[in-house]
């Protein structure tokens, strides 16, 4: 399946700019002999990922990252699950309905796959050793290295916020610290992400060095970079769930029938896999094709001048057939709040033992054991 989709990669001018910065080549050369690594071995690998609770994932986070994820757990690799709770606070002052929100991730984690049993999901508020890192990590970076992050960049000149607080400017550090405190030495990401990777193996080169005394206290993370492109939503711009374009994990067949229906096509009849001439159709195309583990040629020449109804009836079938096991799990769990809560204490509990036993070796590397 990777190799096709490859080959289709819609992607906006800002989000290119972004990556060349941040040389996604090397990335994407570094994560091809990673992924035979991980293949091989994977019990040299610890994965940490991650994301802000502010919405319902989507079909975009799922084909983009949840989906690789779980492949990773699968394959046997140890995986730590951040729900990253503080770093909501970056581009807004307060957090709405947070308690929902983590509760809606960890219910995407467990409806995806992502096994309690295995991996520790965890959220960042609930790990005091984890946010303790951030201070010494702080005073290994400039004020000019953090002011020229280009993901940064890119999310103050979006923010909607008249002033861009501390924590926005700084967060690519606490990031660091979601990554080093379990010294995790692979973190599955998109380019977009690469920027604060770099500054991760930065802070903990500069540690080791500073501090080590010869000895690795961490290690340097390598990024992964999935092969999966992006999903545009139902209006043809990147699947965003602010800009109300995305189909939901935890949407039910009918919504997503509905949502389906009203997605942006074009005139012509006879369907075709073009991502540079038709985006719209080419992405239903995509997603069908990512649902049934085929190629969107093969998608496209099923359907050919059946048009754009045809097009979106198989692509509901596609999406509601892959989704049916994945929505069966998230209502079982979402039937027991109180054994989500206890999923969540117990990811909480083993992150901190983590985080503290880190944290220990950090004081005595610093010489502040007292
Ligand atoms: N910044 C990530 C996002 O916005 C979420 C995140 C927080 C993360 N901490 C992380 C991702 C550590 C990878 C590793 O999606």
């Amino acid at each position: 399946m990777d190799t096709t989709l490859r080959t289709a990669r819609p992607e906006s001018p800002a989000s290119a700019s972004l990556a060349d910065t941040a040389g996604t080549s090397a990335a994407q050369a570094r994560s091809a002999e990673l992924e035979e690594l991980v293949r091989d071995d994977p019990g040299r690998f610890r994965v940490l990922t991650g994301d802000r609770p502010t919405g319902q994932l989507h079909l975009g986070h799922y084909f983009g990252t949840l989906h690789n994820r779980v492949r990773l757990q699968n394959l046997g690799v140890e995986m730590f699950v951040l729900v990253a709770d503080l770093q909501v606070l970056t581009d807004r002052d307060v957090a709405d309905d947070l308690t929902g929100h983590v509760e809606g991730l960890v219910l995407d984690y467990l409806a995806i796959g992502v096994d309690p049993a295995r991996s520790t999901i965890f959220a960042h508020s609930a790990v005091p050793a984890l946010n303790q890192l951030l201070l010494p990590f702080l005073s290994l970076v400039s004020t000019a290295e953090l002011g020229r992050n280009p993901t940064v960049k890119d999310e103050i000149a979006h923010s909607r916020q008249s002033a861009v607080n501390g924590l926005m400017f700084t967060y690519p550090v606490h990031q660091a610290a979601d990554i080093l405190f379990c010294k995790a030495n692979l973190v599955p990401v998109g380019r977009d992400q690469l920027p604060h990777l770099e500054l991760t193996r930065t802070i903990a080169r500069r540690f080791n060095d500073r501090y080590g005394s010869g000895a690795a206290v961490f290690p340097q993370p390598d990024a992964l970079l999935s092969s999966a492109p992006l999903l545009l939503g139902t209006d043809g711009t990147k699947m965003s769930k602010s800009r109300g374009n995305a189909i939901a994990l935890g949407a039910g067949p009918d919504e997503t029938a509905r949502l389906i229906k009203g997605a942006r096509t074009d005139s012509e009849r006879h369907i075709t896999y073009d991502p540079a001439a038709r985006p719209e159709v080419s992405s239903l195309l995509l997603l069908a094709a990512l649902c049934q583990n085929r190629t969107p040629e093969q998608v496209a020449a099923d359907i050919g001048s059946g048009g754009a109804a045809a097009l979106k009836k198989t692509v509901t079938e596609a999406v509601n057939e892959h989704l049916a096991p994945v929505r069966a799990r998230r209502s079982e769990y979402a039937r027991d709040r109180a054994h989500l809560r206890r999923i969540l204490r117990e990811g909480n509990e083993r992150a901190a033992a983590v985080a503290d036993a880190t944290l220990a070796e950090v004081c005595t590397a610093m010489n502040s054991h007292y």
